[in-house]
């Protein structure tokens, strides 16, 4: 052995050891934590446990001792929206999916009393995550319509966890929305953050396809395909956006709580325009920093916390992209607050780019015998209503719940000149789509809409809608025009 090479042997060799140190020291600070003395910690008083309906999260523990702590929760078998005119027999833990929020820390003892509505139609039962037990509580709390079970447990692990229903067949009572979080705060609480939202994913397979009206069964092929007509947050489409999106300020920090029910389907967890300043790993303590894209497991969950530097709309998606834009996977987060150009500045300057080949792509048909099962609008009333639907079903996500468009990329349909100057126009618009530059109210948009596959009578019942909604001109727009301009 030469010299030099010794040389870079030595110094290749302490490098090596000082990386081993610096290793094992990051490990030890997460992974020597095992809460064994957890099931020592005393409780000598007894609480009700505050439950709370998603997006909402019950109280932070803070710096309170552990306690017995009580919880109630109702399993009710209920009727909901899917999407417009889309109804589903949802079952729930405590009326919503996901199921009521519990928020818990180490050390308490848990008295669990899971009670089954006389008006239901099964039995159920909960595996908690949180549990260190036989079926995580599942057959101690096997309970039939018109029953109450109680179990209790001692937690000992902090981290975020899945609850769901383990009644046989397991699938399809997870896919019919019985799933939720339960907290567990580590001795002395989480940090304080400004806001905390719970969120939760969930996919749903129907016997009709996405937004076929009517009351949707649950369709048990298309759940063993996994192939779900709807990937939704919070049990439903919409159920985050419009008048029922999240707020922050600008400057706030922001913690989600963030759930994945499944039953199948993993998600790649987003906020368009944020990135995770800090995330829980997979609910538990592995801590990661300055993160895009997080997954989600089935059955699993993750707590991620950023700053909103920046006023507007931040849109949470599950990444992989047509859950998103056509099966609902998609909340919003509203910021207001002051600008901050030293983060943001916006659009500094608008050109033309036209490269040759670029055309407009239209909107595959997924299913072409809709169109002869469609069910037609009676009256103009009819017209609002199917009308509206196939709006927040379609157009929502660009044009927004109030018609207001979004600033500097879609324009808005609200009191808008463009749209009231020219009916033909509008329909040929929805048709074929548009692309190239528009100006509306005075502002300019160069955007793409793509076209869209809507039968004539969906057109026309959604162009009515939005004619007669937010100050336009109330015209209504018949099938036999948007006929004739498809013919023409
Ligand atoms: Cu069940």
């Amino acid at each position: 052995m030469n010299l030099r090479i010794k040389k870079n042997f030595v110094t290749k060799m302490l490098l090596g050891l000082s990386t081993i140190a610096f290793l094992s020291g990051c490990v030890n600070d997460q992974s020597d934590k095992t809460y064994d003395d957890a099931v020592d910690i005393p409780t000598n008083q007894e609480m009700v446990a505050e439950l709370t309906s998603p997006p909402f999260v019950p109280t932070p523990v803070g710096k309170r001792m552990a306690k017995k702590l009580i919880v109630d929760l109702e399993i009710q078998e209920r009727e909901g929206e899917m999407v417009g005119g889309v109804k589903y027999v949802y079952w729930t833990f405590g009326g919503t999916v996901p199921g009521s929020f519990i928020r818990t820390r180490v050390g308490d003892e848990l008295e669990f009393h899971l009670k089954n509505h006389p008006d239901n139609k099964l039995p159920h039962n909960i595996d908690l995550h949180a549990v260190n037990g036989p079926g995580g509580g599942a057959e101690s709390s096997f309970v039939a319509p018109g029953h109450e079970k109680v179990f209790s447990f001692k937690v000992l692990n902090p981290g975020l966890y899945v609850y769901h229903c383990a009644t046989a067949p397991v699938g399809m009572h997870i896919a019919n929305g019985m799933y939720g979080l339960i907290l567990v705060e580590p001795e002395g609480g989480l940090e304080p953050v400004d806001r905390e939202y719970y969120v939760m994913q969930g996919e749903f397979y129907t016997e009709g396809g996405y937004g076929d009206r009517g009351m949707q069964a649950f369709d048990m092929q298309k759940a063993i395909n996994e192939n779900p007509d709807y990937v939704v947050f919070n049990g439903h489409v919409g159920a985050l956006t419009g008048d029922n999106a999240m707020t922050a300020k600008v400057g706030e920090t922001v913690r989600l709580f963030v759930g994945n029910g499944g039953p199948s389907l993993i998600s790649s967890f987003h906020v368009i325009g944020e990135i995770f300043d800090k995330v829980h790993v997979e609910g538990g303590d592995l801590l990661n920093h300055n993160v895009q894209t997080t997954l989600i497991p089935a059955s699993g969950s993750a707590i991620v916390e950023f700053k909103v530097d920046t006023p507007g709309s931040f849109i949470l998606v599950d990444h992989s992209m047509f859950r998103a834009f056509n099966k609902g996977a998609l909340a919003m987060l509203n910021v207001e607050g002051e600008e901050n150009k030293k983060v943001f500045t916006g659009e500094i300057h608008d050109g033309i780019y036209l490269p040759e080949g670029s055309v407009i792509q239209s909107m595959p048909s997924l299913d072409r015998k809709k169109a002869k099962e469609e069910v037609k609008a009676l009256s103009f009333e009819e017209k609002m209503k199917f009308g509206k639907d196939k709006y927040m079903a379609t157009c929502v996500a660009c044009h927004q719940g109030n018609g207001q468009g979004i600033a500097g990329a879609f324009p808005p349909l609200a009191k808008s000149d463009y749209l009231n100057a020219d009916v033909d126009r509008a329909i040929d618009i929805v048709l074929h789509g548009k692309t190239g530059e528009i100006t509306v109210n005075g502002e300019k948009y160069n955007s793409v809409m793509t076209a869209q596959a809507l039968s004539d009578e969906e057109v026309s019942n959604v162009l009515t809608y939005v004619y007669n909604s937010w100050g336009n001109s109330k015209k209504e727009v018949t099938p036999q025009m948007v006929e004739a301009v498809r013919n023409r």
